[in-house]
């Protein structure tokens, strides 16, 4: 398995998925971690991401020492190349030009073992303001742009190499056959982390955590939480009791389907728990996005604990917290853009132990254990709908009646986009009640109502997005029927933000 060291890097949590692309597990973790823990993860190879710091500055991120002692091969990719030679004791320094975007990079060793395979010149992805303009004495330059002398740098000695472009993002042509060189030519690692062996070490994993204990599983009917459920149920069979909250701030008709697609399903035990009045009494008069979000977490979790204390279930509660939802919460190299209601919005005085059996993996990945585990195509690819509901659609303070009018909007948009996209190709789409009141004439009448957003996006994983460019004659169907079937609304407009800047959801 491969340590990542995150930087900071915008892009490190591609440099993971690149690296289990190639069947090679990975995690990353923050570029402070102690030599014991280094040691105890027992890194078959290192990658360094990149990072926004320059390492000639004061308090800039720095790594342990032993990291760079030939113990393990090194792969250090932009900021992570500038420490390893600021380390080494060569030379970083802030170029005259930047370089910023798709360079033509020539190969100056045949012999290379990074660039193995790879033909010159090759395009790849430069964005740095700092570099290193000679290499250290012990290395070799391998590859070199018009703005960098040193592009790829080498000491096969000390299995030690950096680049100074990213190989994680597709603008890179040969990026991915760098990472391939580094895992399997230079790390010597085996590709044998697949889904089945995940699956495998989970449930063991599992078993081990909660033993003949209880736990329950939030089921939100969405992918993750099906995933989480039937992993852990694997282990402990009818120690599991699932648990679906209807919030009230679910689309049309989503609880039945939930309950019709899940109760009594591959084996689940499920109970619905009927909350609407309780959720929208606790958001009456909320209008700060972070806040709903707060409290909408922490009222699942006490009606998590109403109930286990009801069935007699106690310790744990089953989560499908993604990977990306942690790093997107906060680490200690990410801002927090949002706080996702499955990791931030827990209560302090919480009794339950978590157990979280995909946090390491992404959306992508939970897919593909879902199908292993037999869980039906439709559910498998079921669009993400977020844990607070239309509570973050629905911009201000969320009370019934905005609820109804965007259920009803909501419904006209799925129906259509769904009888265009056959195939799937559109990642997420819904509609959103910006809050907002235009004045409009219907059958010679002043109108004065409510715009609807339609928003539609394509994207691989959430973490970016672009919005999607369906066609005019969609949008004109979706707004029409709108503006005629939903009461109380005269505008449609359509989200064009992709994310970033954006993000999918408005809240
Ligand atoms: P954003 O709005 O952050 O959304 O670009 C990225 C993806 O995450 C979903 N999302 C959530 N999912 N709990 C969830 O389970 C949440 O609190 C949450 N917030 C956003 C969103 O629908 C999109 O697919």
């Amino acid at each position: 398995k491969v340590l990542i060291l995150d930087f900071g890097g915008q892009y490190s949590q591609l440099i993971a998925r690149r690296v289990r692309e190639q069947n090679v597990y990975c995690e990353i973790k923050p570029y402070d971690i102690s030599p014991e823990e280094i040691t105890d993860f027992n890194p078959q190879g290192i990658i360094l991401s990149g990072g926004p710091a320059s390492v000639y500055k004061e308090n800039a991120p720095d790594c342990q020492d032993i990291i760079f002692s030939g113990k393990w091969p090194v792969l250090g990719i932009c900021y992570g190349m500038q420490l390893m030679v600021h380390k080494l004791e060569g030379k970083v320094q802030r170029a005259d030009s930047r370089e910023y975007g798709v360079m033509e990079m020539e190969i100056k060793d045949e012999k290379s073992k990074l660039l193995h395979g790879i033909s010159s010149p090759t395009k790849v992805l430069m964005s740095h303001s700092d570099y290193i303009p000679y290499a250290p004495s012990d290395f070799k330059v391998t590859a070199i742009s018009k703005n960098t002398p040193t592009a790829v740098i080498e000491n096969d000695e000390k299995q030690l190499y950096g680049i100074q472009f990213h190989p994680e993002v597709i603008h890179s042509e040969c990026g991915r056959e760098v990472i391939k060189n580094f895992l399997f030519k230079i790390a010597k690692i085996d590709a044998d982390w697949t889904m089945d062996s995940f699956i495998e070490t989970t449930v063991d994993n599992i078993s081990s955590q909660i033993k003949d204990k209880k736990a329950v599983c939030g089921l939100s009917g969405g992918v993750d939480s099906a995933v989480a459920a039937l992993l852990v149920h694997k282990a402990i069979g009818e120690n599991l009791t699932c648990i679906f909250v209807d919030h009230g701030l679910l689309r049309h008709n989503e609880a039945e389907e939930v309950m019709e697609a899940f109760e009594g399903k591959l084996g689940l035990k499920v109970i619905k728990v009927d909350a609407k009045e309780h959720f929208l009494s606790k958001l009456e008069g909320v209008t700060d996005p972070e806040r709903k979000r707060k409290i909408i977490g922490n009222e699942f979790i006490h009606i998590f604990e109403k109930e286990a204390a009801k069935y007699g279930q106690g310790e744990f509660l089953v989560q499908g917290t993604l990977y990306p939802d942690i790093v997107e919460s906060g680490t200690k190299t990410a801002t927090t853009i949002k706080t996702h209601h499955n990791v931030g919005g827990l209560p302090e005085d919480m009794f339950f132990t978590l157990c979280e059996p995909l946090k390491e993996l992404f959306k992508d990945e939970v897919r593909e254990v879902g199908k292993k585990l037999g869980l039906a195509e439709h559910l498998v690819n079921r669009q993400p709908f977020p844990g607070p509901g239309m509570a973050i659609r629905v911009m201000g303070e969320v009370n019934d009646e905005k609820l109804s009018l965007l259920r009803k909007a909501d419904a006209i948009v799925r129906e259509e986009i769904k009888a265009y996209d056959k195939e799937n190709k559109v990642w997420q789409y819904f509609a959103v009640l910006p809050g907002s009141y235009s004045v409009g004439v219907m059958g010679d009448d002043r109108t004065y109502q409510q715009v609807v957003a339609v928003r539609a996006v394509g994207s691989e994983d959430g973490m970016t997005a672009s919005w999607s460019h369906l066609p005019y004659e969609v949008l004109d169907r979706i707004s029409q029927r709108i503006v005629n079937e939903v009461d109380g609304v005269n505008r449609v407009v359509y989200d064009i933000t992709s994310k970033p800047p954006g993000t999918i959801e408005w809240e």
